[in-house]
């Protein structure tokens, strides 16, 4: 099989991120901009992913507040929904104005107003489409455009099937694909069964890398820790991680270390809220509400003492009218102060994190 594959491949772009090793999941109403400065803080080079952007959103929206992003994301990719070529290389070229570092073309979202729209995990069922999705957008930009797809769709859930995918349109011109390993069923299930009831098959994945040796296989679904990220480095060439990440962000503290060989010192969650709280305080002169900047804080302490009392502290005294960045300082105090009235450490372990939780 891999002959017949490597004989319909054109060179595909190099992809080249160093960031993909270890990637953060494009997550719809998580990895916004703001959750990506904060994700940012914790590890220097993760490559992050926007939430998927509609293309008629950019063509027809409000583009500038879509693809608004701060430099300190960097390196960062946008993800696209879409299927038409043509809208497809407009939006590509947007991203690579705005400053992008990649385009990511969505194909594993199940949800039906998706599918509707034709694009998503439905697309999987379209190669040819995709593919001339991908060479447009491939002709109008420089940068790396890649596809995040699913292992099947529906009854077209063969290993075969899935090589017949990836060859048709890895040959177009992609060279990196983000593989979520579990296939989608786009009837019956909504999209958060979609992410848990399919089950997970690595395998798969690992076998896409084993048939396409020359692309880069970045590895989705079910990673909740470093270790096991950095275990799947032994098959593949990179590990995205979803929600663990968004629920635990601390998770990533030592990602730079283990994954990038950048040894700095890692920040503790008092100096990440300190320079969060900053961050904060500038949007809000921009007229950003400050819920939907404390929002994505809410995971910061998960499993450490005093986690509740911190999510409380910034939800309610959040959701006031007049609150200001002050309110991030306050909710700290209730987790610094009931690890001390326990008898610990103010400032959890961070190994404890990486492991997955507190004491
Ligand atoms: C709230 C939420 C929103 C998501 N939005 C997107 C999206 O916009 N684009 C996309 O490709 N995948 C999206 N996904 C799927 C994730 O990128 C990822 O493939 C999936 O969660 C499996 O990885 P995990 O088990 O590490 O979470 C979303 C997942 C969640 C939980």
């Amino acid at each position: 099989m891999a002959a017949v594959h490597e004989s319909t491949l054109s060179a595909p772009r190099p992809g080249g991120l160093r960031g993909r090793r270890l990637c953060v999941a494009p997550m719809m109403q998580c990895t916004d901009r703001h959750d990506r400065y904060l994700l940012r803080l914790i590890s220097r080079h993760a490559l992050l992913f926007t939430e998927m952007i509609p293309c008629g959103a950019l063509l027809h929206g409000d583009r500038r507040r879509f693809l608004a992003f701060d430099p300190a994301e960097h390196p960062v990719a946008l993800q696209l929904g879409g299927s038409e070529p043509a809208e497809m290389a407009a939006c590509a070229r947007m991203a690579q104005a705005a400053g992008y570092d990649e385009v990511n073309v969505n194909v594993g979202c199940p949800s039906s107003r998706v599918s509707a729209g034709r694009f998503g995990a439905c697309l999987m069922a379209e190669p040819e489409r995709v593919a001339r999705c991908v060479e447009a957008m491939n002709r109008a930009v420089d940068i790396p455009v890649t596809v995040k797809t699913r292992i099947g769709v529906d009854a077209r859930d063969s290993f075969e099937e899935l090589c017949a995918f990836v060859a048709t349109v890895a040959a177009a011109g992609c060279g990196t694909f983000v593989i979520h390993a579990r296939k989608a069923w786009l009837k019956g299930l909504s999209p958060r069964q979609n992410r848990e009831v399919p089950p997970l098959d690595y395998t798969a994945v690992h076998g896409v890398k084993a048939e396409f040796p020359e692309l880069e296989i970045v590895i989705n679904g079910g990673i909740r820790s470093l270790e096991a990220a950095r275990a799947q480095l032994a098959r593949v060439d990179g590990a995205m991680i979803g929600r663990a990440a968004y629920e635990n962000p601390y998770l990533l503290a030592r990602a730079d270390a283990l994954f990038f060989g950048d040894p700095h010192p890692v920040a503790s969650r008092r100096e990440i809220l300190q320079a969060y709280a900053e961050y904060v305080r500038r949007e809000l002169g921009r007229g950003v509400y400050l819920r939907h900047m404390t929002r994505h804080l809410f995971g910061l302490f998960q499993g450490c003492p005093g986690a509740r009392r911190w999510r409380r502290h910034l939800s309610e005294a959040g959701a006031c009218a007049d609150a200001g960045a002050e309110v991030i300082e306050q909710a700290y105090r209730h987790v610094a102060a009931t690890g001390s009235s326990r008898g610990a450490v103010s400032e959890p372990p961070i190994d404890s994190a990486i492991e997955g939780g507190c004491p």
